[in-house]
């Protein structure tokens, strides 16, 4: 039985940070050129965060996401893959990356054990890429995104952030790409977390206002009806191509919300938008024993009240949940640090 937070929800599903690097600079996570970057000696070892896994598995854990920053960056990473396919209490291990790496790395990824890839592009144009991630890797992503169907992986997605006169005017061409990958494409909102230190609502498209614009173009859609479908709301066009929406910004899913997040040097973060989180690292290093870790968690789980998003809704005045000068102080609180 998993274990509940004062909503009832269920501690079902982690996600791990194994690295704060990255190797793009996407306007709607790290604005900046430079970081302050996690200290390297707190960085986990992989068989501390599999240790960690299998504390959380005990706990009713089944779905596992491996995010970063880029976690392809991170040396070896198949060999993470390799120690928690092993687990047998994971149906889903899964992992969020950027592409760049992708095409070399798909293959040994595969080989590992890992189940599902997810892979963020925000457009098909070369020359936009370039402007909203500052670097020149688009072929790459698209590369990498081959690879992956190349590499036997099925459930293949890809994430997009639709930012207002960025990339909202290619919703259509990133439908059309993706279809025949395959892969499913997810619209996500724009949210004012982290490193979103641009961010204005005024930048946000809608859930809403997507569905117009893929409507004009496409014809009658039909909601996916699922028991289960959190974050994202799927959509099915006239033709059968599925697609979603993640609109965490005006229409959150904190009322299903079963995630937590670890981030690259042993932070739990219990929401997305949380401030503080509990370091799980101190007590694995200083020798906790399993009972004293499971307890920790199951305290913390127990007396969970987050409901980031819904409390960013509510708010009559909105404007990025973190400045600069305290993303600065303490790292922990960017996008790229936690994940996403
Ligand atoms: P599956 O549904 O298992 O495929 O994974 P996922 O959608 O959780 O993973 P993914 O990394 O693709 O997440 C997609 C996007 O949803 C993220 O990049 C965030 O923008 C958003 N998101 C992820 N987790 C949370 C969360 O806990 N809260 C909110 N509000 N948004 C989240
Ligand atoms: N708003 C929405 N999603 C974001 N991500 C990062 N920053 C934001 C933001 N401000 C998500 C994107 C990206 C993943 C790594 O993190 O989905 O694909
Ligand atoms: Fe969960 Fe917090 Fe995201 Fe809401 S904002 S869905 S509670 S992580």
């Amino acid at each position: 039985m998993p274990i509940s937070d004062t909503f009832g929800r269920p501690l079902k599903n982690l996600r791990i940070s194994v690295t704060d690097r990255c190797n793009l600079r996407c306007q709607y996570c790290m604005p900046e050129e430079d970081y302050v970057w996690l200290p390297r000696k707190d960085i986990l070892e992989f068989e501390e965060i599999s240790a960690v896994v299998d504390v959380f598995a005990d706990l009713g854990v089944d779905k596992v996401r491996l995010t970063g920053g880029e976690p392809l960056l991170r040396h070896d990473l198949p060999e993470l893959v390799r120690l928690l396919a092993k687990k047998p209490a994971l149906r889903d291990l899964a992992m969020t990356t950027n592409g760049v790496l992708l095409a070399e790395q798909a293959p040994a990824l595969k080989a590992a054990g890992l189940h599902r890839v997810t892979v963020s592009l925000d457009t098909v144009r070369p020359d936009r890429f370039e402007k909203l991630t500052r670097r020149k890797n688009h072929a790459h992503v698209i590369e990498g995104l081959r690879a992956v169907p190349r590499a036997g992986f099925t459930d293949t997605k890809v994430d997009t952030v639709v930012m207002r006169g960025v990339n909202d005017d290619e919703l259509a061409d990133l439908i059309e790409f993706c279809r025949p990958l395959p892969a499913e494409v997810r619209f996500i909102e724009y949210m004012d977390v982290g490193g979103a230190t641009q961010w204005s609502m005024k930048d946000v498209v809608s859930r809403a206002e997507m569905l117009l614009a893929i409507e004009r173009r496409y014809g009658r859609i039909e909601p996916v009806v699922e028991e289960t479908s959190a974050p994202a709301d799927r959509y099915r066009l006239p033709d059968g191509t599925v697609f979603g929406i993640i609109s965490s910004t005006t229409a959150p899913f904190c009322q299903q919300c079963d995630r937590s997040r670890l981030t690259a040097d042993g932070m739990w973060y219990l929401c997305l938008y949380a401030l503080k989180g509990t370091d799980l690292r101190g007590p694995l290093r200083r020798g906790a024993s399993v009972d004293e870790l499971k307890a920790l968690i199951t305290g913390r789980w127990r007396a969970r009240d987050d409901r980031g998003a819904e409390e960013r809704l509510a708010r009559r005045e909105r404007s990025p949940l973190v400045a600069k000068s305290a993303l600065k102080k303490d790292p922990h609180l960017e996008m790229h640090t936690r994940g996403g």
